[in-house]
């Protein structure tokens, strides 16, 4: 099982990068291998809005995108996944331009005949179902701020993971990230540790 970590804080090694972590560190240890990309550090380029990728060769499992950048090879990579781990802090409410570059670059998977004005894309490469995501979303504000900063960057990162038919398993805000005290972390580092066992969990029963 192959399970590959998505990271959008553009602090590769604060709270969101250690919880992404230890979900994939969780996962590990029921025996999927792991990867993980701080999207920071890779060259993605913002969508240009041409449309190429989406609305021609149906064909092909991944649109073709005029840019010429990491995009098209992480893509390969995740279509290869049996499931997906993404981490974003909230930054103004919803997730961070560093994720969300990530997720608009992500319509290459989805195909939308000419003739279908006013509809939703189709995913290309269907995961039946089979493929599993779980995901985190760190914010300064406390934990019963959920609903106001976790919420609208839980639907961010699944709106095109409906698309492409990939369940997600579970759904970590974890708020205070800047102040939570090394004890109250640990606590949600565990809690990290065993999303990535149900995520294993969850897609072996897929
Ligand atoms: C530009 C910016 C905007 C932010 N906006 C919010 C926000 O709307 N809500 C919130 O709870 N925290 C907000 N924060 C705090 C971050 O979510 C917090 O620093 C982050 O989750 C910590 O994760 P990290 O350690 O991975 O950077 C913001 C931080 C920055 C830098």
């Amino acid at each position: 099982m192959y399970i590959i970590g998505f990271m959008g804080s553009p602090r590769t090694s604060g709270k969101c990068s250690k919880l992404l972590q230890g979900v994939l560190d969780g996962a590990a240890s029921k025996g999927a291998q792991t990867k993980r990309y701080d999207l920071v550090d890779c060259n993605i380029m913002h969508c240009k809005g041409c449309g190429a990728c989406y609305k021609f060769r149906p064909e092909l499992a991944i649109g073709k995108c005029p840019l010429k950048d990491d995009m098209a090879a992480i893509l390969v990579d995740y279509l290869s996944a049996d499931g997906y781990v993404f981490a974003t802090p909230v930054y103004d409410g919803y997730v961070t331009s560093v994720m969300k570059k990530f997720l608009e670059r992500k319509i290459a998977l989805t195909y939308k005949p000419k003739e279908d004005i006013g509809k939703i894309c189709t995913p290309r490469a269907t995961a039946d179902f089979k493929k599993r995501a779980t995901h985190i979303v760190t914010g300064d504000a406390f934990d019963e701020y959920r609903e106001v900063m976790g919420d609208p960057c839980f639907e961010a990162l699944e709106a095109h993971l409906y698309m492409e038919q990939v369940m997600s398993v579970d759904k970590m805000y974890m708020g205070n990230a800047e102040h939570i005290a090394p004890d109250d972390f640990a606590v949600r580092l565990q809690e990290a540790l065993r999303m990535g066992v149900r995520l294993v969990e969850e897609i072996e029963k897929a």
